[in-house]
């Protein structure tokens, strides 16, 4: 009997292990493909998703503690004068859902808000601080049901054992900014379909102001941003046998006016020859691959975004110097 269930027990660890080595080997290959197409077109650019492998999210979780990185400490504020609120007016929630929940640390507080919660459903593509975060949350939130997903939030069509009744979705750190305006809607219709009719959703959301206040954000003064940024060539060498030489690429950051964005790119600081799985890419001095973009809104913009993708908006919230927004929407 015992060896009957020491022997199940291993053939369950070897089908887990076996399904994490394969989801581990697709995501290599997604990744060596967006890199060797991001690198041969023109604009060159990287989908900003794979900025974060284990190192890039710890470096993300730095960026949240700068003096100049505003977004994190406000959202913050936001959601501990009006989680009361919100919860009050998502109503009865069974399951929370977000999107993109790096270290769930805001999560708390909406997990405190939403009294009778029974489930949480995290969705980050960054595997192994997904696993840390569940961890740290299923402590401090005994009896919530916890169910981490990973994968690509923009292609995640089902939640997979998730308990039905009523959900609220949760897309905080103005993520949703890293999609166009178009992407921004196919994730919205998405999302109002895997979150089911009458669910709510709420959704952190930067807004428009001074570039004095922007630009810093983008680019701190201790070089945290620019070490985000750049560990995308340093992943690429460890993933895919590239040969970058990271010393000689910049982060640079500015705002599109006319595309009302913050646009990153890692900027050739010389002319060079980089060598990614057996393949060499030129560039050319102040050559840029563009990694990253973050849109700014105005409460109306986003609210006319998101009723064009059947979301109707209940209530915004914003701070008191206008610098982000939390949108509380319901499905039409
Ligand atoms: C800007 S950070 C925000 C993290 C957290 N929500 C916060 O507010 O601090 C973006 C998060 O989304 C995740 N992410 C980015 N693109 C993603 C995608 N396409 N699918 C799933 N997760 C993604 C990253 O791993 C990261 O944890």
């Amino acid at each position: 009997m015992a060896s009957d269930l020491s022997s199940t027990l291993a053939e369950g660890r070897t089908s887990v292990s076996a399904a994490k080595s394969a989801r581990l080997a697709a995501e290599i290959a997604e990744f060596a493909d967006a890199v060797l197409q991001g690198l041969s077109k023109r604009p060159r650019s990287i989908p900003s998703r794979f900025l974060y492998d284990a190192t890039g999210s710890a470096l993300f979780e730095e960026i949240t503690r700068v003096e100049e990185y505003y977004p994190t400490r406000t959202e913050t504020a936001l959601l501990d004068a009006h989680g009361n609120e919100i919860a009050a007016l998502a109503g009865d929630v069974d399951t929370l859902v977000e999107f993109g929940s790096g270290s769930s640390r805001k999560t708390s507080l909406l997990i405190e808000a939403l009294a009778g919660l029974d489930a949480y459903i995290p969705i980050d593509v960054s595997e192994s601080f997904l696993a840390d975060a569940t961890k740290r949350l299923e402590a401090k939130h005994p009896g919530l049901n916890v169910k981490p997903l990973v994968g690509d939030f923009t292609r995640t069509r089902n939640l997979a054992g998730a308990p039905r009744g009523q959900r609220l979705g949760f897309f905080s750190g103005s993520t949703i900014g890293n999609l166009t305006h178009e992407e921004a809607k196919a994730f919205l219709e998405n999302a109002a379909e895997l979150l089911g009719v009458g669910s709510t959703f709420l959704i952190g959301v930067d807004l428009k102001k001074s570039l004095d206040i922007l630009l810093p954000a983008y680019d701190d003064e201790e070089g945290v941003t620019a070490a985000f940024s750049l560990n995308l060539l340093a992943r690429v060498n460890r993933e895919l046998d590239g040969d970058f030489d990271t010393t000689r690429f910049a982060h640079t950051a500015l705002y599109n006016d006319a595309k009302g964005r913050i646009e990153i790119y890692l900027e050739s600081l010389a002319e060079q020859r980089v060598r990614v799985l057996g393949r060499t890419f030129s560039f050319a001095e102040g050559e840029r691959i563009h990694t990253e973009n973050s849109h700014k809104y105005s409460v109306s913009e986003f609210q006319t975004l998101a009723q064009t993708a059947g979301w109707q908006p209940v209530k915004a919230w914003t701070d008191p110097d206008q610098l982000f927004s939390l949108h509380l929407l319901r499905s039409a």
